[in-house]
């Protein structure tokens, strides 16, 4: 795991774009995982401006999203669905065809998830899996003790997670209580995870994502697993690191070829 500590959410956004313009042109076609929340919008909105400044393109890249409600009705403001699109699908050049969802208004809910996966697959796995994360340390819609084996479901909202993302909705009442999520056997599968958390409310999760044991009362620990996951971190989310000095030298004396 590598840990990246920087002054602001700014200058963290730059070094997630580089790494998917990197990966747009080495691989046109790449498959890039998409993350809802706040935190990745500083990122979308740098791809945007490399999209219409240098002309970044998206038009053979296919996307998947992590997450979806269950329960909101089809264009629902906050859908992931329409959320994705807003802040970021809708102002590339990415064809609507090729960007995915969970269905969270499927009849079926289980053929649903389990068609994720297989659409997943079929596009030849993920390439590139932005994350934010949780103030429980939830990435997608992983709640605490999920399976660390999991695969895209449905999953029963923690009340403080609600409580979070009340902020999108009118009120509590309306932020429903069940979402699918791909599971966290599913992200492992991407080749390069890359997680973004800014802000003070985020630093016991980061803690535990980075430094506490691997288990499942905090899903995004299970990111050690990974052979590349890369963390990025502003001062506040990172003020509860024990090594906190280590990653800055580690960054700081990095081989500059070596990129993210
Ligand atoms: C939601 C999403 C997660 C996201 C989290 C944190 O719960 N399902 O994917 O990481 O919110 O959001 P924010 O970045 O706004 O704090």
């Amino acid at each position: 795991m590598e840990v990246v500590i920087l002054a602001g959410i700014r200058p963290l956004a730059t070094l997630a774009a580089d790494a998917i313009e990197a990966l747009l042109r080495r691989k046109p076609d790449a498959v890039l995982g998409l993350a809802t929340g706040s935190s990745p919008l500083p990122v979308y909105d740098e791809l945007v401006l490399r999209h219409e400044q240098r002309g970044l393109d998206f038009s053979r890249a296919h996307a998947f999203t992590l997450d979806e409600y269950v329960g909101l009705p089809a264009g629902h403001p906050q859908s992931y669905r329409e959320v994705i699109r807003r802040e970021f699908t809708g102002r590339v050049n990415i064809s609507p065809d090729n960007v995915h969802g969970p269905d969270g208004a499927a009849a079926d809910i289980p053929a649903a998830c389990q068609a994720y996966e297989d659409a997943i697959r079929a596009a030849g796995g993920v390439d590139l899996q932005l994350l934010g994360i949780g103030t429980d340390g939830h990435v997608g819609f992983n709640e605490p003790v999920s399976s660390l084996a999991s695969r895209t479901r449905i999953k029963t909202l923690v009340e403080q997670t609600r409580r979070d993302n009340a902020r999108f909705f009118g009120s509590l009442a309306e932020v429903p209580h069940h979402a699918v999520t791909q599971g966290l056997g599913t992200i492992l599968e991407a080749r390069h995870v890359i997680l973004v958390a800014a802000g003070a409310q985020k630093a016991q999760a980061v803690r535990d994502l980075v430094e506490g044991p691997v288990a499942a009362i905090c899903t995004a620990s299970v990111l050690q697993l990974h052979p590349h996951a890369t963390v990025l971190l502003d001062e506040a989310a990172a003020s509860s690191l024990r090594l906190a000095d280590y990653y800055r030298h580690s960054y700081d004396n990095k081989p500059s070829w070596q990129g993210l």
